[in-house]
C-alpha cells in the first residue's frame, strides 16, 4: 500500500506521548489492558469528532500491531477515505477484504471509493459483492442504483431502486432517484408515483414539486386534454407552471421522443391553436403528421437554432453524447489529403472548426442561424462565416473546395440531390465529401417525428454515382434521443 505504516517498535515508542495528549486513550488502555483495542477505539472516536490526522495515526498504529485483523484495516481505510486519500483507502479496504471477504460494509466502501471513476466496473463489482454478502443492504442497492443512473443504465437502475424501496428504503433521495430513472425510461405514471412519494417526505422543495408536476402533466396528457394536464400539474406542483412554454415544449419533445405520437400530436395541436404563428411548433407538428417535405423550412431552422445556440454545446456534447465532428474529422484525417480549402456546411457553433483548421488551410462555415454563427466566430477557427441557406450558398459558388464537411446537418435536408450535384461541381478531383447521417433502412429518406430526416446510405451512394466514389462508411451512434442511441453512419466520398 502507498501509505507507510509505523513499525510496532515505533508505535510502542510513541504511545506514552499519545497517552499524555489524549487522556481518554490512557483510560482505554487501563480498561482494555492491550493497546490494539484501545488504539482502535480511540482512532474511531477521533474520526467521529473530525480529528482525522490523529485518528489516522492511531488506526495505523493498531494495524501495525495486529495486521491479521480485517476490521483494523477497514477502520484505517474508512478514515483515509474521509480524509480524501482515495488510493490509500482503497488499498486498506482491499487488505481488509483479502482477510475477510464476507463484510458487506467493506465491499460497499470499496465501491464508493471507486464510484466516481470513469470506468465503473470496479465499483459495480464491489456493490454486487456487497449485495451478495448482505442481500438486504439498502445502502448497497441504492449505491448500485445510483451508479447505474449515472451511467445511463436506467432499466438496471430502476430494478435496484425498486428493490431498495421494497426493502424499506425511505429517504426522499431514493424516491427521487427512482422517479427520475422511471422518467428517463418513459414510464411517466411510475415517475409521478415516485415523485409523489418523495414530495410527501420532502414537501418544501419547489424544484422537486415542479418535477412531480411535470410527471403528472405527462401522465395525464397521455389520455386527456392540455387543460387536464395543466390542472394535474398545478395540483402536484402547488401552483401554475412558472414557465408554461418550457413545460409544454419539453413535454411535446418528450412525448414524441418516447413514441407517444398521438398524445404529442394532441398537445402540438393545442399549442398551435394558442400560438398559430410559431414556426417551430408548426414544423414539428407537420413532421409528426408525416407531411411530405424535402427539407426543414428555413424559418424553423433559424428560429430553433437561434434559441438553442446558447446551450447547444453543453446540451449536445454533455447530455446527448454527441461527438459527430470528432468522429467525422478522424475519418477525414485518416486519408492524409492536402485540404487547402474547406467548407463546413451547417457549421453551427463551430465544434468542427478547431479540428479542421490548420496553418495554410482556409475554412469557411455556412449556417442559417445567426446566433449559432456568433458562437462559431468566438472559436476563431473560421476564415469566413456566412449566414445563408446551405444549398443556396453552394449554388452561388464558382470556386472549388478540397473538402465539404457536414456533421449532423443532413438531418435537416431530406432530398440530397441538389447538394450532391453542387458538391460534384465544386469539389476538385480527389476532393472529399464527409457526411454524418441518421440512417433508415427503407426508401430514400424519411422525415422522423423528431423533425429530423434519416437517409438510407445506398440512396446517397446512388445519387453520387459517376461523380463520387465511397471511400469509407461506418455505422455510428449519432447521439441520444429519449435516452436511447440514435443509429447513424459516417460516410466519406471522394470526387472522382
Ligand atoms: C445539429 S446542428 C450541427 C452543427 C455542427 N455541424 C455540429 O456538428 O456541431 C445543425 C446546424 O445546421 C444548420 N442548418 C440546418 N439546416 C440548414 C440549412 N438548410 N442551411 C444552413 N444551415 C442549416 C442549423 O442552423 C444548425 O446550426
Amino acid at each position: 500500500m502507498d501509505m507507510e505504516l509505523p513499525s510496532p517498535e515505533q508505535v510502542a515508542a510513541i504511545l506514552p506521548k499519545w497517552r499524555a495528549e489524549h487522556p481518554r486513550l490512557d483510560a482505554m488502555l487501563e480498561r482494555y489492558g492491550e493497546p490494539v483495542k484501545a488504539l482502535r477505539h480511540m482512532g474511531l472516536l477521533l474520526w467521529q469528532q473530525g480529528d482525522l490526522g490523529p485518528a489516522t495515526q492511531m488506526l495505523a498504529g493498531a494495524v501495525s500491531l495486529s495486521p491479521a485483523e480485517a476490521p483494523l484495516w477497514s477502520g484505517l481505510g474508512g478514515v483515509l477515505f474521509a480524509a480524501g486519500h482515495r488510493a490509500e483507502a482503497a488499498s486498506c479496504i482491499k487488505s481488509a477484504l483479502s482477510r475477510d471477504p464476507t463484510q458487506a460494509t467493506d465491499w460497499l466502501m470499496l465501491g464508493t471509493i471507486h464510484s466516481t471513476e470513469p470506468d465503473t466496473s470496479v465499483a459495480e463489482e464491489a456493490f454486487l459483492n456487497a449485495l451478495q454478502c448482505d442481500p438486504n443492504s439498502p445502502d448497497a442497492v441504492i449505491s448500485l442504483g445510483l451508479l447505474y443512473t449515472r451511467t445511463k443504465r436506467y432499466a438496471e437502475a430502476a430494478r435496484c431502486l425498486k428493490d431498495a424501496v421494497a426493502a424499506g428504503a425511505e429517504s426522499p433521495a431514493v424516491h427521487t432517484c427512482l422517479a427520475q430513472t422511471l422518467f428517463n425510461l418513459g414510464d411517466f405514471p411510475g415517475a409521478a408515483r415516485s415523485f409523489g412519494e418523495a414530495v410527501r417526505r420532502q414537501p418544501d422543495d419547489p424544484p422537486l414539486r415542479q418535477k412531480f408536476g411535470q410527471a403528472r402533466f405527462l401522465e395525464t396528457i397521455l389520455d386527456c386534454t392540455l387543460e387536464d394536464g395543466l390542472a394535474a400539474y398545478q395540483e402536484a406542483a402547488g401552483g401554475a407552471p412558472e414557465d408554461f412554454d418550457k413545460l409544454t415544449r419539453d413535454s411535446f419533445h418528450i412525448l414524441s421522443g418516447y413514441g407517444h405520437l398521438e398524445a404529442a400530436i394532441r398537445l402540438g395541436e393545442a399549442l398551435q391553436a394558442r400560438k398559430p404563428g410559431d414556426p417551430i411548433q408548426a414544423y414539428l407538428l407537420a413532421a409528426l403528421k408525416q407531411k411530405p417535405m424535402d427539407r426543414a423550412p428555413d424559418e424553423y431552422v433559424t428560429t430553433y437554432f437561434d434559441k438553442f445556440a446558447e446551450t447547444f454545446d453543453q446540451q449536445l456534447v454533455e447530455v446527448l453524447d454527441y461527438h459527430g465532428p470528432e468522429k467525422l474529422h478522424a475519418l477525414v484525417a485518416s486519408q492524409g489529403r492536402p485540404l487547402a480549402r474547406m467548407l463546413d456546411l451547417g457549421c453551427g457553433t463551430g465544434l468542427a472548426g478547431p479540428l479542421l483548421k490548420a496553418p495554410g488551410r482556409v475554412l469557411t462555415g455556412v449556417d442559417l442561424s445567426p446566433r449559432m454563427l456568433e458562437k462559431a466566430a468566438a472559436r476563431q477557427a473560421y476564415d469566413h462565416l456566412i449566414a445563408s441557406e446551405a444549398i443556396a450558398y453552394l449554388a452561388q459558388q464558382e470556386h472549388g473546395f478540397d473538402l465539404i464537411f457536414a456533421a449532423d446537418f443532413l438531418v435537416y435536408v431530406g432530398d440530397l440531390a441538389p447538394l450532391l450535384r453542387h458538391a460534384a461541381r465544386l469539389l476538385a478531383p480527389g476532393g472529399l465529401l464527409a457526411l454524418t447521417i441518421e440512417t433508415t433502412t427503407d426508401g430514400t429518406y424519411r422525415l422522423l417525428p423528431s423533425g429530423r430526416f434519416a437517409h438510407r446510405p445506398a440512396y446517397i451512394e446512388d445519387l453520387g454515382r459517376g461523380s463520387f466514389g465511397l471511400l469509407r462508411q461506418e455505422p455510428t451512434m449519432i447521439r441520444l434521443e429519449a435516452n436511447r442511441p440514435v443509429d447513424g453512419a459516417l460516410m466519406l466520398f471522394e470526387r472522382v
